[in-house]
């Protein structure tokens, strides 16, 4: 009789324990009248953006950005293209041919921009950058051309034209000096002066979002929408010229870079932002800005998992109460682990060596839990990215009128391309 009392008690223990993990993790997971309201209220932010009276104070920024249409295959000739701010900073070059054979050529190469780089002065990042392009001329023998570029620069920009973007502010892991408030195409211009060894004609800046939604509508012209799913979070879209209240003229249409990583920075998603979300973005170089990007993009999620693990294993849930260096180490769980994690074809056991790996050292238990939590954290990203995409669509058919629009999205980032489950939520959450 003592022996099945022991036995009950550990079976208590361990139902009481499986319970408070599940009771953590209920708190990630939206009903869905919960991403409704998200939905409902991303809505709201749209209209104080692009509204004269409110885009002062606006969160959601809405930024106009002088592109006022999409590529029809006329385009013709050679460009260099920069794409800083993603995963990777990449130089290229793009020779494009229009006419009755349309074809598009690529070359390009990947940079690393050291820490120190991203985090240094201004002047030193952009010297960095000019380096690299003077590498990549080299590379392809056209010092000697001057050619247009375009610079694909993913940060909030104030434009007042397409080759002029004035910083907003630094967001993801950048934050070199003496850039916000002013002109990056300036600054790339005074980089590329100071070498003295080329020219280039800077003849546009464009928002990553905005690059996606051109290059797909190069071959789908129904594509209005751009979304990126990456390092950070971010969507872009063609807005009717009447409706962007900041821009002069009522014609047409202009595309709009969202800037939707700030929603929640007013305080309008604290009811469903948890003590978790609190630590990531305390932890951040931004406190208190990109709330929505810090709860869905690829920077941030492994963060959130982190927080809880540590969470879990204080409480005496996990790695048998013991929180290792790994575990304190702000950014071990990178889009490309979590995505293998939460793989469906990896065994457990491959799930508690890529844990090895980090330098976690798991049980059998552990590894099904981390799972779940990865499972649980990436799919509330998918979901809240879903309702915010609803919202630019509604907002979309509603500019025209309709009662049914068919609409193509654009859309690239590291983390819709390479976790195993995101895009498949995403699209479940769309519809
Ligand atoms: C951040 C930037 C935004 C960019 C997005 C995706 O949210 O502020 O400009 O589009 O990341 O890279």
């Amino acid at each position: 009789a003592k022996g099945a009392a022991m036995v009950t008690a550990v079976a208590y223990r361990l139902t009481e324990q499986a319970r408070q993990i599940q009771q953590t993790m209920e708190e990630f997971r939206l009903s869905k009248e919960q991403l409704l309201e998200v939905k409902k209220r991303m809505r709201v932010e749209i209209e104080r953006g692009l509204k004269k009276s409110s885009h002062e104070e606006a969160t959601v920024k809405m930024l106009p950005t002088f592109v006022r249409r999409t590529p029809d295959g006329t385009e013709n000739g050679d460009f260099l293209a920069l794409d800083l701010g993603g995963t990777n900073f990449r130089v290229l070059l793009v020779k494009i041919r229009s006419g009755k054979k349309r074809s598009v050529e690529m070359h390009n190469k990947i940079y690393a921009i050291p820490i120190e780089v991203m985090q240094g002065t201004g002047e030193e990042l952009f010297d960095h950058i000019v380096h690299c392009i003077s590498d990549f001329l080299d590379y392809m023998g056209m010092k000697s051309a001057r050619l247009p570029l375009g610079f694909t620069f993913s940060f909030p920009c104030h434009q007042t034209s397409l080759d002029a973007g004035i910083l907003v502010t630094w967001t993801k892991g950048f934050k070199a000096t003496d850039c916000e408030g002013e002109n990056v195409v300036e600054l790339l211009r005074d980089a590329i002066k100071r070498k003295e060894e080329f020219e280039l004609d800077v003849v546009a800046i464009v928002n990553d979002t905005v690059g996606t939604m051109m290059t797909c509508a190069y071959e789908e012209p129904n594509c209005e929408v751009g979304l990126i799913a990456g390092t950070g979070s971010n969507a872009c879209y063609m807005e009717e010229a009447k409706n962007i209240e900041i821009v002069e003229g009522n014609e047409g249409r202009m595309c709009v870079n969202m800037e939707w990583g700030a929603f929640g920075d007013n305080g309008c998603l604290d009811d469903i932002r948890t003590t978790y979300d609190q630590s990531v973005d305390e932890n951040s170089l931004n406190e208190g800005k990109q709330r929505f990007e810090k709860m869905c993009s690829g920077m941030y999620l492994g963060e959130i998992v982190r927080q809880i693990l540590l969470d879990l294993t204080k409480r005496g849930f996990l790695f048998r109460g013991q929180i290792s260096e790994a575990l304190k180490t702000r950014g071990i769980f990178e889009t490309k682990f979590l995505s293998q994690i939460e793989s469906d074809r990896l065994a457990l056991l491959q799930v508690r060596a890529i844990l090895q790996q980090l330098g976690l050292d798991s049980t059998c238990d552990d590894s099904i839990i981390v799972k779940e939590v990865c499972g649980t954290v990436s799919r509330r990203a998918a979901q809240i990215c879903g309702a915010g995409m609803a919202a630019v669509v509604d907002k979309i058919r509603e500019n025209r009128s309709l009662e049914h629009l068919d609409i193509t999205v654009g859309v690239d980032g590291t983390l819709y391309k390479l976790h195993p489950h995101f895009s498949r939520i995403f699209h479940q959450t769309l519809i």
